[in-house]
């Protein structure tokens, strides 16, 4: 038996709240490391498509480029997600935009809080992070084994749950709403929601996942700063490519297509 059983909605719960389809598949821990690395175990074990766990509590909660994540305990959704995509690893940014837009879908919906999306996965509100999504892949030489799709939502912090050098950049559904929110519920709604982009985007590519994520950008049509080999570049975030690449007009008059990293917008 897997150490990250599935205690979901177990026991008395009423039939008609049973979840289905990968809202089923959470699977609920106390204190982990990292939900990437219990997410990895499982996906090794064969684990399905879908299977998510989510801890109370990280000890080691990673964010992009080494950084840590802030996760106190029954604060948050911190929330790890197997996915077993048949694509080229080459197009795993696409599956960045994806889970940004699905994340960001069922915030608004389930909250009402209008968050919006930096690229490419941030999600903001009034310039301060609410969200921050982490996808490591791993892959076989001859193409991709899984992808872990590693979901950090600030729910439920108050402002005295951040520490100071995070107080001013960091928000939470609580601090913008001014309610609490059942984690557990949005979390589910996350994996209905992300499940179901998901099926839109192996159907009918990523057209339709762009024209979603375009919609709730906050970074298209702003003035960003890149890192580029030769310093920071200013420039202006103009659309999507086809690909899901961000396609920025700089102020020197060169456009650059920009696949992974990071930007600021200014
Ligand atoms: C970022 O914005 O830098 C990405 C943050 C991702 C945080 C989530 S919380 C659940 C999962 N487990 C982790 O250790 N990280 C991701």
């Amino acid at each position: 038996m897997s150490r990250y059983e599935n205690t979901f909605f177990q026991g008395e719960e009423a039939e008609e709240r049973r979840p289905s389809g990968w809202a089923a598949m959470l699977r609920r821990v106390d204190t982990v490391v990292s939900t990437q690395e219990a997410a990895k175990e499982l996906a090794e074990q064969g684990a399905p498509e879908g299977t998510a766990v989510m801890a109370e509590e990280q000890t080691g909660g990673r964010g992009r480029q080494g950084r840590r994540w802030h996760s106190p305990k029954g604060k948050g959704i911190w929330m790890s997600v197997v996915l077993r995509p048949s694509i080229p690893l080459q197009l795993t940014p696409q599956l960045t935009l994806l889970a940004g837009a699905a994340v960001c879908s069922a915030i608004r919906r389930e909250t009402g809080v209008e968050a919006g999306i930096k690229w490419p996965n941030d999600l903001l509100v009034n310039g301060r992070k609410l969200c921050g999504i982490l996808l490591e892949s791993c892959a076989w030489p001859s193409g991709l084994q899984y992808t872990i799709a590693g979901i950090g939502i600030s729910a439920n912090l108050a402002e005295e749950d951040y520490p100071e050098e995070l107080r001013k950049i960091g928000t939470s559904l609580l601090i913008e709403s001014g309610r609490e929110t059942e984690r557990e519920e949005l979390a589910r709604a996350v994996l209905k929601e992300l499940e179901t982009l998901y099926g839109v985007y192996l159907e009918q590519g990523l057209d339709p996942i762009a024209a979603l994520w375009s919609e709730q950008s906050v970074t298209l049509g702003r003035r960003v700063m890149l890192r580029t080999p030769e310093g920071p570049q200013e420039g202006t975030a103009v659309r999507l490519e086809e690909d899901g690449g961000l396609v920025v007009l700089r102020t020197d008059g060169e456009t650059e297509t920009l696949y992974a990293g990071e930007i600021a917008l200014i």
